[in-house]
């Protein structure tokens, strides 16, 4: 018997973005080195069709699928993305850098199984460009923040947190990259942490 099997079914991850990529690369490459262990990404499904991430994904091997918004109504959108995950038989969805608010049947179909990252120390500074919120408001300290996603923008409760200090000389460029070396640590790790939680289909 293989250690895959002993340890019981495999969580089935299901990543979704929309440009480049780079925290589900943290996370595809956790999953590689079972620093998220038990667990397999099935597949990164992008609203756009020119994300960098996909080509990403498929260096490494994992299945990817575009579903284009185009102007779509986000519910009929969103069921197309739900009937994908569902064939796919998906027990944690997770948002890296996907640039649309999900739908509340969307919420619903995957309760407490929805991840997002965000840029800041969620409540504050939540939507676009929130490094740039951060240093227009004069934080001294960011970070970021791994949330459940609920009907609301960056809304849902915090799974975890890491700051950031924000210096005196910094730019979006230099704040954003700082913050975005954290985000691929923390990332896998809230994911680890919250996959024993997460009823895994057999
Ligand atoms: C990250 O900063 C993430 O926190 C935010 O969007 C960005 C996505 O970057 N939600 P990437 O596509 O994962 O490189």
């Amino acid at each position: 018997m293989s250690s895959d099997l002993a340890a019981g079914p495999r969580a089935r991850i299901g990543i979704l973005i929309s440009g480049r990529g780079s925290n589900m690369v943290a996370l595809a490459d956790a999953v590689r080195d079972q620093r998220i262990p038990n667990a397999e990404i099935a597949i990164v499904i992008s609203d756009k069709p020119n994300a960098a991430g996909l080509d990403k994904a498929k260096e490494r091997g994992i299945e990817t699928l575009v579903i284009e918004r185009r102007g779509r109504p986000r519910a009929e959108h969103d069921r197309e993305i739900i009937a994908a995950l569902g064939a796919k038989n998906i027990d944690l969805v997770c948002l890296a850098g996907y640039m649309r608010m999900l739908s509340p049947e969307f919420i619903t179909a995957y309760r407490r199984r929805i991840l997002n990252i965000h840029p800041s120390l969620l409540p504050a500074f939540p939507g676009l460009d929130a490094q740039m919120q951060a240093l227009e408001y004069g934080v001294r300290i960011s970070g970021c923040t791994v949330h459940l996603v609920d009907e609301t923008l960056d809304g849902g409760p915090v799974i975890a947190q890491r700051t950031v200090p924000i210096h005196e000389t910094d730019t979006v460029e230099s704040l954003s990259a700082r913050i975005l070396a954290e985000e691929h640590r923390l990332y896998p790790e809230a994911v680890s942490a919250v996959l024993p939680q997460v009823a895994i289909k057999a």
